[in-house]
């Protein structure tokens, strides 16, 4: 296992020397396609990228918790036990959200002191929060010694966004961070919580995560709204097709959503068709990885944002023009990532093409908007890994 080992640096800079007892780390991801599907009970399809938060932990004698954030470049204490804690608005709301997560199975809190350390872009739609929140679980489940499955820290962690951080997310971002495997997209059916790893084999392609630069404070209401609108169409089907037992958006087929058009608001109506649709595409999507046809996967991509753009409307014009503008230059497909209003677009072009496809686009970007837009390449990689000192040594 590679880790780091800069958080253990980090730790002794900030709190004086002594080894880490526990290190863990958790990617961010990119989801290939199924975006605001996940809490419509839909398809996604994810995969981790090489780019962590990781976070080195040791126990205290006393009853303080002191974490250093080194990307943030603060430190955070309370006292424990937690005293009704409020959230501030901050980064230290995914730590405390995990804390009173984990103190409800840990009768003996001690303190103890972190240091976090990562290379994941924050609000970018790469889920830095995930990330945060994963490698904050699994290390302190294995100070405190805690028993705990896979699923039941991934559950963890998204009830602790949703009940203390606010927002009220899905589970992809946490289940693809915690059980990611290299060279593998992951099919997680998020009705019935099954997943299969999709393995991702497209020669002489590359996935490039382009970065618009642009973050908006819009996108946790915006996300909140979208979620709502997904209910009240929910409440419509469920209403108007009262035989066909609609609970989610999982359950409207394709012939029941175009016999609705007209009927229902044009808005809801186009949410739902957003995630319908969205649903066959994350399906079509694998199939196309498993012929290793990339220009279907660039198909499936572009399509997914023109979704995204029209029908979920949660675009920019910043993200539409990195899509559009990179397909002019050779991508074979492309699409905004994550929740939207902002972050980061995905693209897939040949390998022979990278140099001039990103100076090309970072050239345009900047003329057009006077922003630089980052370029990453991402890899399909590991989930979430801790390794734990010996207690003497
Ligand atoms: C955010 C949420 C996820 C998911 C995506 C949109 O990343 O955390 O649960 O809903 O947006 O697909």
């Amino acid at each position: 296992m590679t880790v780091y080992l800069e958080s253990a640096r980090v730790l002794q800079d900030q709190f004086g020397a002594g080894q880490p007892r526990v290190i863990a780390r958790a990617p961010g991801r990119v989801n290939l396609i199924g975006e605001h599907t996940d809490y419509n009970e839909g398809y996604v399809l994810p995969f981790a990228i090489d780019r962590y938060t990781e976070a080195a932990f040791r126990p205290r004698s006393d009853s303080q918790v002191l974490v250093y954030s080194d990307t943030i470049g603060q430190i955070f204490s309370l006292a424990l036990p937690l005293q009704n804690p409020q959230p501030s608005g901050n980064w230290s709301d995914y730590v405390v959200g995990i804390l009173m997560e984990l103190f409800q199975r840990c009768k003996t809190p001690f303190g103890f002191e972190a240091a976090i350390v990562g290379n994941v872009p924050l609000e970018a739609g790469l889920s830095s929060s995930a990330s945060l929140e994963i490698a904050t679980a699994v290390g302190l489940s294995q100070l405190y010694e805690l028993e705990l499955s896979g699923r039941e820290l991934v559950k963890l962690c998204q009830r602790a966004e949703i009940e203390f951080v606010g927002m009220p997310c899905g589970i992809m971002d946490q289940y693809i961070s915690y059980f990611a495997q290299s060279e593998r997209a992951l099919l997680l059916d998020t009705r019935t919580m099954v997943s299969r790893l999709v393995p991702m084999q497209l020669e002489g392609m590359d996935f490039l995560v382009v970065d618009s630069a642009v973050r908006r404070s819009l996108s946790r209401s915006g996300y909140a709204e979208r979620r709502r609108e997904c209910e009240q169409a929910v409440r419509w089907f469920s209403q108007s097709f009262s035989e066909q037992k609609i609970s989610s958006l999982r359950d409207v087929t394709e012939a029941t959503l175009y016999e609705a058009k007209g009927k229902m608001p044009d808005q809801l109506w186009r949410r739902a068709r957003h995630v319908v649709e969205e649903n066959s595409r994350v399906l079509a999507m694998v199939e196309a990885l498993k012929r290793r046809n990339a220009s279907e996967v660039g198909q499936l991509l572009s399509a997914s944002h023109s979704s995204l753009r029209d029908s979920f409307q949660v675009s920019t014009t910043e993200l539409d023009f990195l899509v559009d503008f990179g397909l002019e230059q050779g991508s074979l497909g492309a699409r905004m990532v994550g929740g939207g209003f902002g972050g980061v677009t995905l693209h897939i072009i040949p390998t022979k093409l990278h140099e001039t496809y990103v100076s090309i686009l970072q050239d345009a970007y900047w003329r057009q908007f006077g922003l630089r837009a980052e370029v990453i390449q991402v890899r399909p990689s590991p989930g979430a890994a801790a390794f734990q000192a010996k207690r003497d040594g």
